[in-house]
């Protein structure tokens, strides 16, 4: 099932008119990664801004080195974009991608909410997730690359849920085909890079926590103290306020966790 380039320019058109959208749109039928082919093509030229999307994917991408599993039916799509950010604030594009797709699918009755730091979620279950990847040059990032992918109709593993199956649960998703999809996740990474570089970042985090299913959530951080989610910082670490019960005397009031050193769960799936 290949995107329809004309559909799909079509409603960026339509829906995206005070945007610069529509970038160059590169779409194929196989890919090894979106995310790989964007970083081959922006090696080619000058061009900084670009999109690629594929029907599925035989070398997916997912964070911290694992696979993203891309067979025919869900959403591959990577957008590249130079956003002249502090090297140490990278993360902010990943929230601010989160925020914004989220954002716009509940538009049009998803649900969608964000599971920290870059899960979509739809009820407890994994929707979608966000590999931000970025060329660093003096201090700055210089080139960034967002992939997403998104599940729509295709399998997916018992801590996963697509858009097709939450349709037929009695929902009423208004997202009738993949060309409709794609442009609102396009559209909802450009917000939200927009909110981030326009209203800030401190303006981005109150729309993301507004958002974040794990908020007021007790996280065990390891067998002696616990803490209660009450925030994500400017560099993407989440905020705990760490529990009376613990039996540790010396731990501070808060402590701040870095992306990728615990991983929260689904609320619909137990082990
Ligand atoms: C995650 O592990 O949650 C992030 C998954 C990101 C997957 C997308 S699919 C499109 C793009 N190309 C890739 O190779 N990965 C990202």
């Amino acid at each position: 099932m290949v995107l329809n380039k004309q559909k799909l320019e079509a409603v960026l058109s339509v829906e995206g008119k005070n945007t610069d959208l529509p970038f160059p749109l590169h779409i194929f039928e196989s890919d090894a990664s979106t995310n790989k082919t964007l970083w081959e093509l922006l090696a080619q030229g000058p061009r900084s801004e670009c999109v690629v999307i594929a029907a599925h994917q035989s070398a997916g991408r997912g964070q911290c080195g694992r696979q993203w599993l891309s067979s025919e039916g869900g959403l591959y799509l990577s957008f590249g974009f130079a956003p002249q950010l502090d090297i140490n604030l990278g993360y902010q594009l990943t929230l601010a991608t989160a925020w914004g797709i989220a954002e716009q699918l509940r538009k049009y009755g998803v649900d969608v909410e964000i599971k920290w730091p870059n899960d979509l979620v739809l009820d407890g279950r994994k929707l979608g997730g966000i590999l931000t990847e970025t060329k660093v040059c003096a201090g700055k990032i210089t080139q960034a690359v967002i992939g997403v992918g998104v599940n729509w109709t295709n399998p997916v593993p018992p801590t996963g849920i697509n858009l097709h199956s939450w349709n037929s649960q009695g929902n009423s998703v208004n997202i009738p085909c993949l060309e409709k999809l794609a442009a609102r996740v396009l559209l909802g990474i450009h917000s939200g890079i927009q909110c981030l570089e326009g209203e800030g970042v401190n303006i981005l985090l109150s729309r993301y926590t507004k958002l974040l299913s794990n908020m007021g959530d007790k996280v065990d951080v390891n067998d002696d103290f616990s803490g209660i989610v009450v925030g994500v910082t400017a560099k993407g670490n989440l905020h705990l306020h760490t529990s009376s019960g613990n039996n540790i005397t010396s731990i501070p009031a808060s402590i701040y966790l870095q992306p990728g050193t615990i991983s929260l769960g689904y609320r619909k799936y137990k082990d």
